[in-house]
């Protein structure tokens, strides 16, 4: 449950949304603070040029100041780090964790198995299953690997599904060369390479709702068979390219069809991540000041599904300012929350106001004895064990459960006998470890927010508490 925020001494005038903003801010509030306080993390690329050095300086300043969460534009795709077969090329991706290190953002590896930016020399293979298939294990193992316990979260497999009806995209070197159980494979290998990541199934146009006949209704069925097969996914990244209303009905996604979704998948005890956010105009149209306040407020209600959605908690933008970003290339401009000379937009000030006044829903639990009783039940099912390399990662099914919910300063869990516990600020620092034999644990931790992690062998389960 996100924690309650209070508002106190903030230096805000602020006229009503989409009158018109002259919004000033208390000098240490910032999108990275608000976020931090409610409990979510928002982000944005290190976008191409900052890896090549051609950005002016207040970019990384504003970068590190109003984020908490970072993702290479390019640099840990697979035409990246290992351009040619079994040779790997990591030094633009350690750039990215040492500065997210140095200043305490979490990091999303972004993305294992792609049907684009795919090496040319990985193409020799699409006629030989088994040789494909070793070379994804190889590539997830050596680039999950060499980033273990740095990365927190990884797309393992991005686009997987087609546009039109939904099915798999037939244009893959992957599913054509292995059918759609690389997918499988390429999560269970993942987890075995680091088996404290969050692993995510990241794909565009999942915001038009959960129908069968949509692609995000695709995805959910899929993603029900991934969790009753003891497949360790534990995320869905939207991206959210989405483009204003005003000028393209077909590829328009709306907010409330993305919560949709994120209360599917809340069921299967899978997150939602927005991943990709950016909201474009068409290309050579003229963005008045009134485009500018409703892109703000479609910034915002996609915001409010990170926010109000108990599995949702990325908030994740494809880019800082409009002068860098990749939507030229979609026919579309200024998607982002910056401008061209890097000054804040109103799509900024609307989602900076939202994490000012945001009050979290209450719910029953606030209100009796048991305040910080976040009970969770852990529908993954027990992990496959990892098969040997050469075929696709057979189905299992596995049982089992595990819960842990925190009354005071105590967590208890159950369905696990001798669990290692760590609990984590919101900034991803490690406040506590120890181990669980009896069912309970204290927390010796002061009152706040935190990430618990339980694990005991291949499982394990991450959650979201209060400490009150
Ligand atoms: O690195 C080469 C450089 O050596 C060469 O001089 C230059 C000119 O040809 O190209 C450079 O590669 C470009 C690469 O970005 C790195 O800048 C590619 O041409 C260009 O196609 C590539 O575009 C990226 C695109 O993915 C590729 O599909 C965009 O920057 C990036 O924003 C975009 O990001 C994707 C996500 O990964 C997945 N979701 C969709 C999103 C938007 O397409």
């Amino acid at each position: 449950m996100k924690k309650r925020l209070t508002i106190s001494g903030l230096a805000l005038g602020v006229t009503l949304l989409g009158v018109g903003f002259s919004t000033t801010f208390a000098a240490d509030e910032t999108l990275r603070s608000l976020a931090e306080k409610n409990g979510i993390y928002i982000g944005a690329i290190l976008n191409s040029q900052w890896f090549g050095g051609g950005l002016p300086g207040n970019y990384e300043q504003i970068h590190k100041t109003q984020f908490n969460i970072v993702v290479a534009e390019n640099e840990m795709k697979f035409d990246a780090t290992e351009p040619s077969e079994n040779r790997f090329s990591y030094g633009n991706g350690d750039k990215m964790v040492k500065y997210a290190k140095q200043n305490g953002m979490r990091i999303r590896g972004h993305a294992l198995a792609w049907h684009s930016q795919v090496p040319n020399w990985v193409n020799n293979y699409k006629n030989d299953k088994k040789k494909l298939l070793s070379v994804l294990k190889n590539h997830i193992n050596n680039v999950v690997g060499h980033w273990k316990g740095q990365v927190d979260e990884w797309d393992v497999v991005n686009e997987a599904i087609s546009n039109n009806e939904p099915q798999w995209r037939g244009y893959s070197v992957w599913y054509q060369g292995i059918g759609p159980e690389f997918i499988d494979s390429a999560f269970v290998w993942a987890h075995a390479a680091d088996p404290d990541a969050e692993l995510c199934y990241n794909d565009y146009n999942l915001e038009q709702g959960v129908n069968p006949k949509a692609k995000a209704g695709f995805l959910l069925e899929q993603v029900k068979r991934w969790v009753a097969n003891g497949i360790p996914i534990h995320c869905v990244g939207s991206q959210t390219h989405v483009e204003d209303t005003t000028t393209d009905k077909h590829f328009i996604g709306s907010p409330d069809s993305l919560r949709s979704l994120a209360r599917e998948l809340a069921k299967l005890n899978i997150k939602l991540k927005i991943t990709e956010l950016d909201i474009g105009f068409k290309s050579g149209i003229n963005v008045s000041q009134s485009d500018l306040e409703r892109q703000g407020k479609t910034f915002r209600e996609y915001l409010d599904i990170i926010l109000e959605e108990p599995n949702a908690d990325t908030y994740l933008i494809w880019g800082v300012s409009d002068k860098w970003s990749w939507l030229g290339g979609l026919n579309r401009q200024k998607g982002l929350i910056y401008d061209d000379n890097l000054k804040p937009k109103p799509a900024f000030d609307s989602i900076m106001v939202r994490l000012q006044n945001f009050e979290p829903p209450q719910d029953t639990a606030a209100t009796d004895t048991t305040a910080n009783d976040t009970t969770v039940t852990d529908t993954t099912k027990k992990d496959t064990t990892v098969q040997d390399t050469s075929i696709a990662i057979p189905q299992t099914a596995g049982p089992g459960s595990v819960t842990m919910h925190v009354a005071g300063h105590t967590l208890f869990i159950t369905g696990m006998k001798s669990a290692k516990v760590d609990v984590f600020d919101m900034q991803g620092r490690p406040v506590f470890s120890g181990k669980c034999e009896k069912g309970a644990v204290d927390l010796n931790v002061a009152e706040g927010l935190y990430m618990v992690r339980v694990r005991e062998g291949s499982r394990n389960l991450v959650q979201k508490i209060a400490i009150k």
